[in-house]
């Protein structure tokens, strides 16, 4: 009985890590700040045929507008209300939004911000994303709603109520992060309102969330919460089916609230994996690439299966949350998609590709002044539309890395060698590295600064490969460079170091 009990514990738990992938399919992409009904398209158009398992979006919530400064970022993630309205779109085109990519097969998960509303400073009257009243100085938002009984500040101890000292767990669970209004997830009250939140976004078909900001909420209130949660819909995901939670835990190790106490509520973003990797690529403090063999939980990373895993997230390319400078994002586009392929290639953690937009970055004294800028839009505020230009790369300063050849392509490599086993590790010592996936992928790098010439068993079938970094396979030609693999499994590989990707990928399904 005490067996079956633990067992029926368990198994509830356990479905929480699990994205719910279509087809074999492996990765998400951040399609940071696009409007949904971009999304819908890009779901259709790109992401269903190249093989993506699925889309995190912006904060569906409706937020305050800012003035100062102006549409910033970040005023996603000050809520004023659950309604789904916010420049991304309205509710009904995210509805739209999750039914025709959910058609397609790309499964969407939403970021919540369920920590906090708007800033304390955020004023009284109605610009929010779509005019709903509040008044942030008397913690009043009718629209949830939620008043001052719903906040924590009777039980944050700091002279001012703000997070002074992350070595203390009580401010940074109880006090206010930023200036932003802590809600008290205590309270049933606050449980039952994100619950009715996610659950109503469960129930229109999204697969999961990025729960925003939880080294800032208690385990056991955001336990509560998730035990409230809907299964996903029967329309479109096996029944019994829980929705994906991946938790925003920002823990580079040194300070007292770890990624483990959130482990068995979901997985957990590891910030330590996109800080490394970068030094890594970057060869700063004396990393190599060498030294990646151990790549995953040898390096001090959370279980596998409790990771979510990323290069840059839309915090750390800009100086925001955790990693400092060694992040790579498009800025370094070489090394980006060096790093970007490595963690395709790699078996650990759930991956998560970004998609950026450009903004107009000024540095003064090593800080970026313009960290704040929001997504490309027209002088009245809304967002531009992503146009797609003849040669597949978008326009308007959107980046699109998801649509970059060699990181598109690491996206189908990471499906073709999907459950197959990490092998034929090979480096030089140095900063040239080479991996399998069993008998289904090789890659392989040369980030030093000489020639790589090396024959090495890559475990593929003898055959010709299209390299998939430098071109791809298009009717039944190959556009970029071929590799040979003898009957044996071995192939030689030549990469120079000033070559624009050094680095190769073949995969079963790129044999030609
Ligand atoms: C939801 O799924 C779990 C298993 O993951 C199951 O035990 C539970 O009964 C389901 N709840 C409902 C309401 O169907």
């Amino acid at each position: 009985m005490k067996l079956l009990l633990l067992a029926a514990i368990f198994g509830l738990s356990a479905a929480q890590y699990d994205p719910h992938f279509k087809d074999g399919r492996t990765a998400i992409v951040h399609l940071f700040e696009w409007r949904w009904e971009d999304i819908a398209l890009e779901c259709e158009r790109y992401l269903a045929p190249n093989g993506f398992g699925g889309v995190q979006i912006s904060p569906p919530s409706e937020n305050i507008v800012l003035d100062h400064p102006w549409r910033a970022w970040y005023q996603r993630y000050q809520p004023v209300s659950y309604n789904l309205c916010s420049r991304s779109g309205t509710e009904a085109e995210l509805r739209d939004m999750v039914q025709r990519c959910n058609n397609v097969g790309v499964n969407i998960y939403a970021d919540v911000v369920i920590n906090h509303m708007c800033g304390a400073g955020g004023g009284e009257g109605r610009h929010s994303a779509c005019g709903s009243y509040f008044n942030a100085h008397k913690e009043d938002f009718p629209e949830v709603p939620y008043s001052s009984w719903d906040f924590n500040d009777g039980k944050c101890r700091t002279s001012n109520g703000e997070i002074q000292n992350y070595n203390d767990i009580f401010q940074v669970r109880d006090c206010r992060l930023v200036g932003l209004l802590d809600l008290d997830v205590e309270k049933d009250y606050v449980r039952e309102k994100i619950a009715e939140y996610m659950n109503r976004l469960i129930d229109i078909g999204l697969a999961g969330f990025r729960v925003d900001a939880c080294k800032h909420m208690w385990p056991g209130d955001l336990q509560a919460v998730f035990h409230r949660l809907h299964n996903l819909s029967g329309q479109w995901f096996p029944s019994n089916a829980r929705p994906l939670i991946y938790q925003e835990v920002i823990d580079l190790g040194g300070e007292p609230i770890k990624s483990s106490e959130y482990f068995d509520l979901g997985r957990v973003t590891e910030f330590k994996y996109s800080a490394k990797l970068g030094t890594v690529i970057r060869k700063w403090n004396g990393e190599k690439m060498a030294y990646l063999k151990n790549w995953g939980e040898g390096w001090g990373f959370m279980p596998n299966d409790r990771s979510l895993v990323f290069v840059d997230n839309h915090d750390n390319q800009r100086g925001h949350g955790a990693g400092g400078s060694s992040v790579l994002t498009f800025w370094d586009p070489r090394m980006y998609k060096m790093a970007v392929g490595f963690m395709l290639a790699h078996p650990y953690g759930l991956t998560r590709v970004m998609s950026s937009f450009r903004w107009d970055r000024y540095f003064e004294n090593g800080k970026d002044k313009n960290d704040w800028m929001g997504p490309p839009s027209y002088p009245d505020g809304t967002t531009k539309p992503v146009p797609i230009n003849p040669d597949t790369t978008c326009g308007d300063n959107w980046v699109c890395e998801h649509r970059w050849r060699q990181i598109r392509n690491m996206v189908i490599f990471r499906n073709v060698v999907n459950g197959q086993p990490f092998s034929n590790w090979w480096d030089n010592g140095n900063n040239q590295v080479a991996f399998g996936r069993g008998n289904r992928g090789f890659i392989i790098f040369n980030n030093d600064d000489w020639i790589l010439d090396v024959t090495l068993n890559t475990g593929l079938a003898g055959g010709t490969y299209c390299d998939i970094i430098s071109g791809q396979e298009e009717a039944g030609r190959c556009t970029g460079r071929q590799v040979y693999v003898g009957s044996d499994g071995k192939a030689n590989f030549r990469i120079s170091n000033t070559e624009e990707d050094p680095f190769i990928a073949i995969h079963a399904d790129s044999k030609l």
